[in-house]
Order: structure tokens, then sequence, then C-alpha cells
């Protein structure tokens, strides 16, 4: 008899290893729990037909039996029901230990990527960035500038009028005054944002494009600090092999004042049919100059005492050679294709 326990007792835990399915798990059930062809049932059935003596270490042996059974067959049935959970949370979630998606990382807009360097250079010398708004006054943008209202720079095909002397402005420099206003000496920041010109959109021009403004106001500033400042900033960015060039110019905010070219970062000189620089070996790249003292004294500080220099460069025209870009317009239709090419 004991041998007959004891090989149920195999059979259960072989088929409770087996239990694979709901169908596994009832079979088992079936098998052996049910009460009425239940294996272990037809044990308890069988105590009555045994001699006394052996009837309750037999009924004992069958009860462990059978809470072994009901054990197995909890454990089978909670086991199903996790595998049950992670089967569908497979579904849900990817295996972690899968190698990742490759995620494209769009590349900056060009006008963003030349911002980034232009800024990360000027930020390295000390410089902090500005802000100012795209609608200004007239007196920020051209009076407090040194612009008297007959200039041509004020007539109305240069300029968005937006009514009661407020307009967009045309250029960064208003924010030379702004900062002045607002910042004590020494003043070291670029500007960079967008300006606005009533231009006809075509290859070189839009109504909108970007500038970065630099101003620095300090005791003491020469020229030769503009001069220093703007071949490191140039070299930095376009190359130790870069070589600038200063030409005698003219704005009303800054006196003396200088125009400043590269040599072609495309033939570097020695192609007289070179598609960048048209043969001449040079591009203009900025303005420049040694702040007007009338501005100065328009941001609130004695010229008497302090000097200071300002540039401002056009972010666009610095994209279209850094990329080869050869129609400026490319920057604003928004299309993929273009942009795509930007990594
Ligand atoms: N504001 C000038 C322009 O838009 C550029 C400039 C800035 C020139 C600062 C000199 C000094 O053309």
């Amino acid at each position: 008899m004991p041998d007959e326990i004891e090989e149920i007792q195999r059979a259960l835990e072989k088929a409770a290893e087996g239990i694979k399915t709901p169908q596994d798990l009832q079979r088992f059930k079936e098998e052996f729990l049910s009460r009425k062809k239940g294996k272990i049932t037809s044990l308890f059935k069988r105590i009555g037909s045994l001699p006394p003596g052996e009837r309750s270490s037999f009924g004992r042996r069958v009860n462990q039996l059978r809470e072994l059974a009901e054990n197995l067959y909890k454990k089978a049935e909670k086991s199903l029901k996790e595998e049950g959970w992670k089967e569908k949370l497979r579904k849900i979630i990817p295996d972690p230990t899968l190698p990742g998606f490759h995620k494209k990382i769009p590349p900056l807009h060009p006008i963003s990527e030349i911002s980034h360097r232009i800024e990360e250079i000027f930020l390295r010398m000390g410089y902090d960035i500005e802000d100012g708004p795209e609608v200004e006054t007239e007196y920020y943008n051209f009076d407090a500038l040194n612009i008297p209202p007959h200039h041509p720079a004020r007539q109305e095909q240069d300029t968005f009028f937006l009514g009661k002397s407020l307009i967009l402005r045309t250029h960064t420099s208003p924010v030379q005054i702004r900062a002045m206003r607002r910042r004590k000496p020494p003043i070291r920041i670029i500007v960079p944002g967008r300006v606005y010109r009533r231009d006809e959109a075509d290859p070189t021009h839009t109504p909108m494009f970007y500038q970065i403004e630099g101003l620095v106001v300090e005791r003491g500033i020469s020229f030769a600090h503009l001069k220093g400042t703007l071949e490191t900033f140039l070299k930095a960015l376009f190359g130790e092999e870069t070589r600038v060039r200063f030409r005698p110019s003219y704005f009303p905010f800054t006196e003396p004042s200088a125009e400043v070219d590269i040599s072609c970062p495309v033939c570097g000189g020695t192609d007289p049919h070179c598609s960048v620089c048209g043969g001449s070996g040079w591009i203009e790249i900025l303005g420049s100059g040694m702040v007007h003292p009338q501005v100065l004294k328009a941001g609130g500080i004695d010229p008497e005492e302090y000097s200071g220099f300002a540039f401002g460069l056009g972010v666009d025209r610095i994209s279209m050679l850094w990329r080869g870009i050869s129609d400026i317009r490319n920057h604003y239709w928004n299309r993929l294709d273009f942009l795509e090419q930007m990594k």
C-alpha cells in the first residue's frame, strides 16, 4: 500500500512540473483532486477496507498527499497567472535587454548652429548674451543711434512701420542703447536676434533675417581692441589660416567705422573664377567701429570717461558661406530636404 501512495506522489510531482497552460492545470485537478474520480479521493475511499490498525497511519499519509497536491495546484495556478501577466507586459513593454532603437536627433537649423558657434566663441571671451525687443521705437532704432530723421535708412522702403513711432527693428543696434542704460561699464555683450527690412525676397534678401550685435564699453578701449577681438573671433570661427582686413566705412553710430572682410574660406583667394568671392579673394563679413560719443551719451555713459567698440554681423550670410548655400531663402522655406542635409 505505501508504495501506491509513493507512486501517486511521484506522478503528482511530475504532473505539477508539466503544468504549462490552464488546460494542464484543469487536468491536474481532475486527475488528483476531483471528488469523483481523483486518485487521492480513491485512496480515501480505500480506508474503510483496511485492517483497523493501519487505517489511521494510512489516512494521515493520504491527507499529507492531498495537502501536497493542493499546494502544488495553488503554486501552479499562481505561476500561470504571473506568466499571463508577463506575457501581456511583454507585448506592451519592449524587452529592455534588446539593443535600443536608433533615434535620429534632427540636426539644428543652420541659423541656430552658426549662432551657437558664434555665441560660444564670445562666451569664452567673457561676453554676456543680451536681448531686446523686435518691435522697437523709432527712438531706439534710429535717433539714439545718431541716425537723423532724414537718413535714408528711415525711409519707408527700408522700415516696417507699425504706427505710433513703433517699428520692427531694422538692426540689433538699438540693444546697444538698452544695454548701456541697463548695465554699468565694463560692458561686454553680444546680441543675437531677428531684424526686419522691407526688401523683396530674392536669392540674397529676405524681409526678416538674423544679426549678432557686439558691444564693448570700458575705460581705455581703442581701435586696437576692436581689431584684436574681431581677428580672434573670425579666426576661431573660420580657421586660423583666415586673413582679416579692415576697410574704412561709415555708420552714423560709430566713428571711425570699418567694414571687415575675411579671405575667401572657399578658395583662399586662389581662384579667379570662385563663385563665392567672385575672384576677389575677400568676403565682407561685418560692420564695426568705435561707439560714437553721441551714442554713449544716449546710453547714459560719459564719453569723456569711457569708450567702446561695436560690431554687427549677418548670421544668414555666414551660414551661406559656411554651408555653401547659394539662396538665402533656403533658410526660411522650411523644407525638410534642405534641413536634413545640415548634419
Ligand atoms: N547695425 C549695422 C547694420 O545693420 C551694423 C553695425 C553694427 C555696424 C555695429 C557698426 C557697428 O548694418
